[in-house]
């Protein structure tokens, strides 16, 4: 069998590949195609965008896709920056400007009221008609300042309380275990294998 990662991001695909690499199964991301569509990420949540970006590709490889589609919660932003996390600080921006504007936003909150939530939603098309979907979601802190060099995106600010360390001083096997897309990956590991026990 094989799956195509539905993303650009190299670091998702890091992530992706270190919890599915086990499986007798062969990951292709975007790099194993003379061309691969940039999906434009429409959708108003994070399941539609997740759902656009499984479907396109698809579409493209006539091979099962495998999409995410992220966000950060803030509850002092009101769920904000949320679907919108790529794109907090403006348009082609880094994740350092999307951390920056983010510590700024909170400067006045307190420590007890910087909690957040990171949910990750996967769709893995079978083909059009055929999607599956599942959540992951973790819980943790945003800090007021950067720390740290491992992951990506917002994790130098996310603190979790359970390990006392950012995401950004985590492996990608430690952040894997609890992380909201470590968590996504379990379930589709299960459908990847009740799908293969299937096709036997
Ligand atoms: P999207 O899912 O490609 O729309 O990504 C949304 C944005 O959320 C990314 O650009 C990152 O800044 C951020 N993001 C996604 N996953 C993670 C993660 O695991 N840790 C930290 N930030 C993340």
């Amino acid at each position: 069998m094989q799956l195509v990662l539905a993303t650009n991001n190299e670091d998702k695909i890091k992530e992706i590949k270190h919890l599915l690499d086990d499986l007798p199964i062969t990951i292709l991301t975007r790099d194993d195609f003379l061309e691969f569509p940039d999906v434009e990420e429409t959708g108003e949540t994070l399941e539609d965008n997740a759902l656009l970006k499984a479907k396109a590709i698809f579409e493209f490889t006539d091979i099962p896709a495998l999409a995410d589609d992220t966000g950060l919660e803030v509850d002092a932003l009101n769920g904000a920056p949320g679907v919108y996390s790529a794109r907090f600080a403006g348009d082609n921006v880094t994740y350092k400007d999307n951390n920056l504007k983010l510590i700024k936003e909170l400067q006045d909150i307190p420590d007890d009221k910087r909690t957040a939530q990171f949910r990750c939603v996967m769709a893995l098309a079978w083909s059009e008609d055929n999607i599956e979907v599942v959540n992951g979601i973790v819980e943790g802190v945003i800090a007021n300042e950067l720390k740290g060099d491992k992951g990506f995106g917002y994790d130098p600010l996310f603190y979790y309380p359970p390990s006392q360390k950012r995401f950004s001083e985590m492996t990608t096997e430690e952040k894997n275990i609890i992380s909201h897309r470590g968590k996504a990956l379990q379930e589709i590991r299960t459908v990847i294998i009740n799908k293969l026990n299937n096709l036997l």
